[in-house]
């Protein structure tokens, strides 16, 4: 879509769509991924070692908020596409803290706008597939 080479990543789990963003970014890209859960970055790091793609990635553990405000601080470059997909009930703030990680032409990609047949709209309901989620 744009040649992504920087790349944030919001929700790694097993490292599935990290693998992916790690493949198109290339071989002098960078993929950076945000986990909370000790057990799915390892289970990530060794998917990601095992596809030859470790070298691209790297996975920075705890709160993504806590995460996203440090990269912040730090002035970290900005990304050309950041992909959304952790905690959902947060994404409003990971939207806002990804403008801040933006330059002019970064893809923003939130997972889920659509879920249960429904479009997220401004009420902050949640469907009833998703009250428990
Ligand atoms: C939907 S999964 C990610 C799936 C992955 N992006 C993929 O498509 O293969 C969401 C992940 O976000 C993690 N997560 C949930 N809350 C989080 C938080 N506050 N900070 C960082 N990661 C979180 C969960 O542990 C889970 O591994």
């Amino acid at each position: 879509m744009i040649g992504a080479r920087r790349v944030l990543e919001i929700g790694t789990l097993g490292g599935y769509s990290t693998s992916w963003l790690a493949l198109g970014v290339g071989e002098s890209g960078k993929v950076i991924t945000c986990e909370f859960e000790p057990l799915h970055a390892r289970v990530a790091r060794g998917n990601l070692e095992r596809a030859r793609l470790g070298d691209r990635v790297e996975i920075k553990l705890g709160a993504s908020q806590a995460t996203l405000d440090s990269l912040i601080t730090k002035r970290t470059e900005a990304f050309d596409l950041i992909f959304i997909d952790a905690d959902k009930r947060n994404n409003v703030i990971y939207l806002q803290r990804a403008l801040e990680l933006s330059h002019p032409g970064t893809v923003l990609v939130s997972d889920n706008v659509v879920r249960g047949g429904a479009i997220l709209d401004d009420s902050g309901q949640l469907g009833s597939q998703e009250a428990d989620v």
